[in-house]
């Protein structure tokens, strides 16, 4: 098996390397999962690769909220936990994850935003994945439609202080879900989405003592899968306390260069 060399923050600097000569276009991005605390910016560069590469951002924590807006049985069930800043159980959010994974719209690649988020996750994850692989190689769809991509893992970095600025200043448009930050992106008239004028809110859980939870379940559930995915070999590591755009830029840089040189593997 060839390893690939991790990225970190930066985009390789100097010279140009036979893999930075195919376009950037020519990427099929393949499975990405966003990893990261909360507060991070995962919504933030979920969105901004989705629109970027055409691809879903599939966010749990938005479809639970969804769920819960709705009153489904799933919205139920969780409705306490989030509120509580703990998390959802396995077994619903794999289920609800295998559902939307199913739908066509996920064929070149998909972003997941806060999926996996326990060790038992990443691994019904890394099954699940496999055996669409091994589906797409009985089918021959790799010929046709898209090669089997391993996913990469992508964490983003940002201090407990920045993020409980992030957390507690956040407001989000309910319309179109556009994610801004009374003290860090403003939106320029008031407390109105830019777009669409609809009224901001802010998350329930966007609480100082509901965050200081979120923390303690991510230190103790989520950290060890962020080790889990360093160990890999396809993991990317980014500062994310730079602007948005930055980060975006990076990250884009670290995908790239990992399925530029698996595609280069393959031609030779
Ligand atoms: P979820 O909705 O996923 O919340 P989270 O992980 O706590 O992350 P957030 O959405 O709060 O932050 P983010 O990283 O998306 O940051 P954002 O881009 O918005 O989950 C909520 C709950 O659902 C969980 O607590 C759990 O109960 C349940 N759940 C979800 N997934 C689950 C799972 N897999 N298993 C079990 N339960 C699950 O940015 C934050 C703010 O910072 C914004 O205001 C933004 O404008 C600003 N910002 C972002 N980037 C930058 C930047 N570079 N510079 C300056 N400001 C920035
Ligand atoms: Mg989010």
């Amino acid at each position: 098996m060839v390893t690939l060399v991790a990225v970190s923050d930066a985009p390789k600097k100097g010279g140009t390397s036979s893999s930075e000569k195919i376009s950037a276009s020519e990427t099929v991005p393949g499975p990405i999962l966003l990893l990261g605390a909360p507060g991070s910016g995962k919504g933030t560069q979920g969105k901004s690769m989705a629109a970027s590469w055409g691809i879903p951002q599939i966010s749990t924590g938005d479809i639970l909220r969804e769920n819960r807006a709705r009153g489904t049985a799933l919205g139920k069930a969780a409705e306490k936990l989030m509120g509580e800043g703990k998390l959802a159980p396995d077994d619903l959010v794999n289920k609800m994850v295998a559902e939307r994974l199913a739908q066509p719209d996920t064929a070149r690649g998909f972003v997941l935003d806060g999926y996996p988020r326990t060790l038992p996750q990443a691994e019904w994850l890394e099954r699940s994945l496999a055996q669409r692989a091994d589906a797409q190689r009985v089918d021959g769809q790799a010929e046709t439609t898209v090669p089997a991509l391993a996913a990469i893992a992508v964490n983003i970095r940002v201090s407990y202080t920045e993020l409980l600025r992030r957390i507690t200043g956040r407001r989000n448009c309910p319309t179109c879900h556009r994610i801004y930050n009374v003290y860090l992106k403003p939106p320029q008239v008031d407390t109105v989405c830019d777009v669409d004028g609809t009224p901001l809110v802010a998350r329930a859980d966007d609480v100082e003592t509901v965050f200081e939870e979120r923390m303690r379940v991510y230190d103790a559930q989520t950290a060890p899968v962020v080790e889990h995915y360093r160990a890999g070999d396809r993991f990317i590591e980014v500062d994310g306390e730079r602007p948005a755009d930055e980060v975006a830029a990076a990250i884009t840089a670290g995908i790239e260069r990992f399925r530029t040189e698996e595609r280069l593997r393959n031609l030779f």
